[in-house]
């Protein structure tokens, strides 16, 4: 059972994790969910405040500590490395972000709250895939991962382990029975002897077409595109 939490001030990040480990968790997700308006602010200390956060509550806990970050930061690797070396056990890629949209009639901001869907995994597979088999942190995927293929796919590219929210709040707990029926099922077909032979078989280390993750394949996927 991994205990999740988002915190606010330095003690609020202290107190909560001591309480979550005490009260039996087995390890503790950081959730840095942080919308930065402030222009004052420079991404610099900022990623400061998470490695001081991160060192802070792992001198604090005796349980694993993951991470969980959003897709906006500068050099997500850079930082990512510099997590794995503040002891970080594990990196949950990413969190979404939910956008308000507008009303124009009300002149309002609505509050909305869209799930996710297998689209939202891409940016995901991109990361794990770089991130892949260089940081000793495992790593876990979370968001747009639906279906059987969506969780196949998030290993491939080098998760560890595979979150499902959206897919779970639409179809059930049963939803989750079901994917790994169709899991086993195609792992099987394929010959495939443990899930773990597939892991990472995608990254950027070991994929036949790395640069499929990189900028270098922009101008390819630009031509690809045909109007109907
Ligand atoms: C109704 C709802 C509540 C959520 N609450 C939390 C939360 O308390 N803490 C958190 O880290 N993420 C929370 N999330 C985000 C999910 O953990 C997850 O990162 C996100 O839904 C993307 O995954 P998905 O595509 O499987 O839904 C919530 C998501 C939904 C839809």
């Amino acid at each position: 059972m991994i205990g999740s939490l988002n915190g606010t001030s330095p003690e609020g990040w202290l107190d909560y994790a001591r309480l979550i480990q005490d009260a039996g968790a087995d390890a503790l997700e950081l959730n840095f969910y942080h919308v930065v308006t402030d222009p004052n602010q420079d991404g610099a200390a900022l990623e400061q405040r998470l490695l001081d956060v991160v060192r802070a509550v792992k001198a604090h806990v005796r349980i694993p500590v993951a991470i969980k970050l959003s897709p906006f930061y500068s050099s997500f690797a850079n930082l990512a490395h510099q997590l794995d070396d503040a002891g970080a056990s594990g990196l949950v890629l990413f969190n979404r972000f939910y956008q308000p949209d507008i009303d124009p009639d009300a002149l309002d901001a609505v509050p909305r709250l869209q799930l996710s869907d297998s689209g939202d995994l891409l940016l995901r597979l991109r990361w794990l895939a770089i991130l892949s088999g260089r940081v000793r942190a495992s790593l876990a995927a979370t968001g747009g991962a639906h279906t059987c293929i969506d969780t196949v796919k998030a290993v491939m590219a080098g998760a560890h382990a595979v979150q499902m929210v959206a897919a779970l709040l639409l179809h059930g707990p049963s939803h989750l029975a079901k994917i790994r029926r169709e899991l086993s099922h195609w792992l099987e077909v394929r010959e495939y002897e443990s899930l773990e032979q597939a892991q990472g078989s995608m990254s950027l280390l070991r994929c036949p077409n790395p640069e499929a993750f990189e900028r270098g394949n922009y101008m390819k996927v630009l031509q690809t595109w045909r109007a109907r």
